[in-house]
């Protein structure tokens, strides 16, 4: 299988679909909440995403689709594509250019190819598997941090805000007291690529959806890094339930914390 090909083609169509979203920042509109109030939606997400799943069909036209704004008629294919037409909408809404278009191949359930671009810094990171993970073409690298007193974290909270959003502020406490500090961006997808290319040191995150993680995921790991659940058990869920990615150093404290019984309640 040639896997350039098809890493080739996502960031063809990531920067094709940056350059969409680029032309409404600034100016964009709220078209719509959906699952919270908080949680918006945008044209801008709806036509990057119409952009992506067109080049999709016109190049692949058997390959399966994920993506967070429809629900694709999907037939059996090996292949599926997971895409976040727009990561990060309450950053771009706000005009705070903390955003990415993120798209993911995966065959037979493995993600093979992925590009996470953000077109107001023109950064596009991307991956294949086994294949290494680059930023702009130049190779990319987890930290070499060894210990979480001397790490710098990044995470996200959810819409719903339940008593597992309620509890996550105090896991967000409980770490921030043990290391440099923890930050929150606002688009997962580049939390992952931040991590891959030595920002932070390790992310973690719950509830989140295949097309938050997909990309993230493979770039992290082939960067270097180790992702997996919150209780360390492996792959990460690519559904996004709980995600865990780190240097690979602090992995292990950071699932001391993740696991204490106080905070069970996400595991469920
Ligand atoms: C959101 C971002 C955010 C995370 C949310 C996601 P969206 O994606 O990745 O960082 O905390 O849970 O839903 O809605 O901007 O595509
Ligand atoms: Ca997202
Ligand atoms: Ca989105």
């Amino acid at each position: 299988m040639n896997l350039s090909e098809f890493e080739l083609f996502a960031i063809k169509t990531s920067k094709e679909a940056g350059l969409i979203l680029s032309s409404y920042f600034g100016k964009v509109d709220i078209l719509d909440t959906k699952s919270t109030q908080v949680d918006l939606l945008t044209e801008a997400d709806l036509n990057s995403e119409d952009a992506i799943i067109k080049s999709i069909n016109a190049t692949y036209p058997n390959h399966n689709i994920i993506t967070e704004e429809s629900d694709i008629d999907n037939t059996n294919s090996d292949f599926c594509w997971v895409i976040d037409p727009l990561d990060g909408t309450t950053n771009f809404v706000h005009k705070l250019p903390i955003f990415a278009v993120s798209i993911a191949l995966q065959f037979k359930g493995q993600t093979i190819a992925a590009a996470v671009y953000n077109p107001m810094y023109d950064q596009c990171f991307h991956a294949t598997k086994n294949g290494g993970a680059f930023l702009n073409k130049n190779p990319i690298k987890t930290t070499s941090c060894n210990t979480l007193s001397e790490s710098l974290l990044v995470t996200g909270f959810p819409y719903i805000h339940d008593q597992r959003w309620a509890l996550s502020f105090d896991l967000f406490k409980d770490i921030y007291s043990r290391n440099h500090g923890i930050r929150r961006l606002g688009a997962a997808a580049l939390d992952f690529c931040f991590v891959a290319m030595g920002r932070f040191d390790a992310f973690y995150e719950f509830e989140l959806k295949p097309w938050d993680v997909c990309a993230g995921d493979l770039i992290v790991r082939e960067a270097g890094g180790e992702t997996s659940d919150w209780d360390g058990k492996l792959p990460m869920p690519s559904c996004g339930k709980r995600v865990l990615a780190s240097n690979g150093k602090i992995h292990n404290e950071l699932i001391e914390i993740l696991t204490l019984d106080k905070y069970k309640i996400f595991m469920i």
